[in-house]
């Protein structure tokens, strides 16, 4: 009994305090994101953090930005990052920028100062390169409104942005749908986010066919991650003018037949009635 008591407790100290010391998190993103990983800290003169990922040396920042390095400048054996880590420089956060299944994993920072850490596991949700391209398409018609859905919902710590042809519309929340001049002037009154963050345009008129993109960061205080979504939003004419090409031939060439053909039956009537007159007249004299 004692023996196999002594025997857990030395299970339980190898397997719990190694993690003990370093704290945990699990970050859950899809293929395409951009992933931070917070250090949480200032770095300053007397700081050195190291980064890895499954064991392997991949960042490196010092307190002095004397020593800086990511992937392969780090380590000439991994290519595995190929441009995607990026360091901030005042914090020594590390991102990960569109990332793909291939970066899931593990990833540990180490503090030189102390024997402590961090550690995030990350998972990566594969999307297929089609769907992670993919711009939805909506066509609405002139006058009518048009919803564009968010693919995640909105929280507190949801920032959504959105942007058409590349000028900002909506940023943070309710309050700051079309803060500039030519937004306003654009869309006016038209511009309406709901509680999950999804945009409806109301009243739609041609001059809104374009581009829309939304940025989505959703950040937590451990990490943040971003997404870019974009739909393309075509406003058609009202109707009837909004024929297609070959309907319009179509109709013309229908016009012409009526014409002739009732043209044709004016002319065999003139001339049958100036028959009968003809025929009476003779009968007559
Ligand atoms: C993201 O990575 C994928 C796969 O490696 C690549 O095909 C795509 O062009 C990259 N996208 C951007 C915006 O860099
Ligand atoms: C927005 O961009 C689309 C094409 O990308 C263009 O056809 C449209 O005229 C642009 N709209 C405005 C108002 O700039
Ligand atoms: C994302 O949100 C976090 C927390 O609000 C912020 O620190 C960070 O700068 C944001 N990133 C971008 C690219 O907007
Ligand atoms: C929101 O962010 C703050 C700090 O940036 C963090 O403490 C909090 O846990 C976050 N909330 C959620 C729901 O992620
Ligand atoms: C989203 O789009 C912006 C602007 O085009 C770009 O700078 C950023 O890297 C993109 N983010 C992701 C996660 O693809």
């Amino acid at each position: 009994m004692l023996k196999k008591f002594i025997f857990s407790l030395l299970v339980a100290f190898l397997f719990l305090v190694p993690g003990a010391s370093d704290g945990t998190d699990e970050v859950s993103v899809k293929e395409g994101d951009s992933v931070t990983l917070y250090t949480n800290i200032i770095i300053n003169q007397g700081v050195r953090i190291k980064w890895y990922y499954d064991g392997i040396f991949i960042a490196r920042i010092s307190g002095d930005q004397s020593n800086i390095c990511t992937d392969v400048q780090c380590n000439e054996d991994t290519e595995r990052f190929r441009d995607r880590l990026k360091l901030d420089h005042q914090t020594g956060s590390l991102t990960i920028m569109n990332i793909t299944t291939e970066h899931k994993g593990d990833y540990h920072l180490k503090f030189s100062s102390s024997s402590s850490g961090k550690r995030f596991i990350v998972s990566v949700h594969g999307v297929s390169a089609a769907e992670r391209d993919e711009v939805k398409r909506k066509i609405v018609k002139g006058g009518e409104a048009v919803t564009l859905e968010t693919p995640v919902e909105k929280k507190t710590n949801n920032s959504l942005t959105w942007y058409f042809n590349d000028t900002l519309i909506v940023s943070g929340d309710q309050s700051q749908i079309c803060t500039d001049a030519q937004c306003k002037e654009r869309f006016r009154d038209r511009l309406k986010l709901d509680s999950f963050g999804s945009l409806t345009i109301t009243n739609t008129r041609d001059t809104d066919t374009g581009e829309y993109k939304l940025q989505i960061n959703i950040s937590t205080g451990s990490f943040s991650i971003r997404r870019n979504t974009s739909f393309s939003v075509t406003v058609t004419a009202d109707p009837g003018s909004g024929r297609s090409p070959g309907a319009r031939a179509g109709i013309c060439v229908g016009v012409v037949l009526l014409l002739v053909f009732a043209l044709g039956f004016t002319i065999y009537h003139m001339n049958s009635r100036s028959d009968i007159k003809r025929k009476l007249q003779n009968e007559v004299l």
